[in-house]
């Protein structure tokens, strides 16, 4: 039995699911190019210091960390947007803004396992860095949308939650707090839905008993899903920050609405998201039904790169994971079933025959038609069951008597027609039958 199992959380790809998540990655890549966003890629392993204080608490518990062999501390990256602020602040007077860039890579993260979470998983990353207004949240939750619409997901299947941690600042300001005490608020509404009233111990432990009047208009705000809510709130509330902000809300939702994505995304106060960096509007996007943990998540976070060393620069993005993304499209049946990855078997009389069968199957493979043959010599009866298995629509049959008269026997496996071509044009004969649908 085996002795040498994979670590707990980490997942090997047979080639079936490595082509279900290349399906994934595909279209991916096709939304993101779409939206104009340019694709980077950076290391895996990064210093330590680079997530200390700058992911937030949860993260760092969650490291994949060790002492490399010249006494570095280092860390598996966990997420990829404190190394995309690297990349972006060294190089920021060279790049031309807006700068509008995705990657997908693989993050590792010593978390609990449950349904949709592992240990390593792939992240598609969309970030825009350089644009200080909503315009840039309007292009990624779009894309992020486009994402999940492009395999065939619509409003019913899933939903975007929109937040915004200057909302809350604002608001609890308005209420008389301080900003450590808005942080202590803002981390229990983070955990509230998970772990109710015990959400706010930290805060208690920190700053003594919470008001009970706070303590409702909190729970309150959480619950605010809408736009009419949200002024009801607070639209009363003499403070011009606070009117200005509803001016952006109002916009970004109608510049969503404006692309017909209005009917994904939904006015919530109940994210603020865990990750230390964040500055403003926040977003997850979430499957309506509810079972699984969120698909993606992200918002603005205009202070990293400063907090890196280098200048300011305002900066939007979003993290979208592959793992409770592959259950939900099983769950709604959008997986499709990967079939065959051969088009022609090449079926091989014997030794003598083997040299002009070689010539043409590379000749074949050159042209991109992906070609298959028996790597062993075996009976002409299994080479034509191989054939029917790997699912090829066409057999070449190099035989003796054939090659003597300079012919080969192009076998149509889907019908059984058969019929003799000059060898010479086997590449042109492969070429017409799959231009023409199979019916050469
Ligand atoms: P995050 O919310 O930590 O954000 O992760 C984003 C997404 O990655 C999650 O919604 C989930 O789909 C996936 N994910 C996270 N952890 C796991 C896990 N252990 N197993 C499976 N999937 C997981 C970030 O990582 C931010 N850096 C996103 C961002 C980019 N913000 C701005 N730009």
């Amino acid at each position: 039995m085996a002795q040498f199992q994979s670590l707990p959380g980490f997942r090997e790809f047979y080639p079936d699911a490595l082509a279900r998540r290349n399906h994934i990655f595909r279209q991916w890549r096709r939304a993101a190019h779409a939206y104009g966003f340019s694709e980077y890629d950076a290391p895996i392993l990064e210093p330590l210091d680079l997530y200390k204080a700058k992911s937030g608490d949860e993260i760092e518990t969650q490291l994949f960390s060790f002492t490399d062999k010249g006494g570095r501390e280092v860390a598996l990256r966990p997420e990829m947007t404190p190394t995309v602020c690297r990349l972006v602040g060294e190089k920021a007077n060279a790049l031309k803004r807006p700068i509008k860039w995705f990657s997908i890579g693989e993050f590792y993260r010593y978390e609990r396992m449950q349904k949709g979470r592992g240990r390593s998983f792939f992240q598609l990353n969309a970030d825009i860095f350089g644009e200080p207004g909503i315009e840039a949240e309007t292009e990624l939750i779009a894309l992020l949308i486009q994402c999940l619409r492009g395999f065939g997901l619509g409003a019913e299947d899933f939903y975007v939650r929109l937040s915004d941690r200057n909302l809350w600042f604002y608001y609890l300001e308005t209420l008389g707090l301080d900003e450590a005490r808005v942080r202590g608020i803002l981390s229990a509404v983070d955990r509230y839905e998970k772990l109710g009233d015990d959400a706010f111990k930290d805060y208690v432990t920190e700053f003594g008993p919470l008001d009970a009047e706070l303590k409702a208009k909190v729970i309150a705000f959480m619950g605010v899903k809408t736009m009419s809510a949200l002024e009801a709130t607070l639209g009363a509330l003499v403070s011009d920050k606070l009117q200005a902000r509803l001016g952006d809300w109002r916009r970004l939702l109608a510049n969503l609405a404006a692309m017909g994505f209005g009917d994904c995304v939904e006015v919530d106060l109940g994210v603020v998201r865990g990750l230390a960096y964040y500055t403003g509007f926040v977003f997850e996007a979430f499957d309506r039904k509810g079972d699984l943990r969120a698909l993606a998540g992200g918002g603005r976070y205009d202070t990293l790169i400063g907090k890196l060393g280098y200048n300011e620069m305002p900066a939007v993005g979003f993290g979208m994971g592959d793992m409770t993304f592959a259950l939900l499209l099983e769950q709604r049946g959008l997986m499709p079933a990967f079939g065959p990855t051969t088009d022609v078997y090449v079926v091989i009389g014997g030794e003598a025959e083997r040299t002009a069968a070689f010539l043409d199957i590379a000749g074949l493979r050159a042209a991109g038609y992906r070609v298959d043959y028996s790597l062993k010599e075996v009976a002409f009866g299994k080479q034509f069951k191989a054939a029917a298995e790997s699912g090829a629509k066409l057999a070449l049959i190099y035989g003796g008597d054939e090659l003597a008269k300079g012919v080969v026997k192009f076998r149509d496996l889907s019908d059984r027609s058969e019929h003799e071509i000059p060898r010479a044009s086997v590449v042109e004969a492969v070429r017409d039958y799959f231009t023409t649908g199979g019916t050469a």
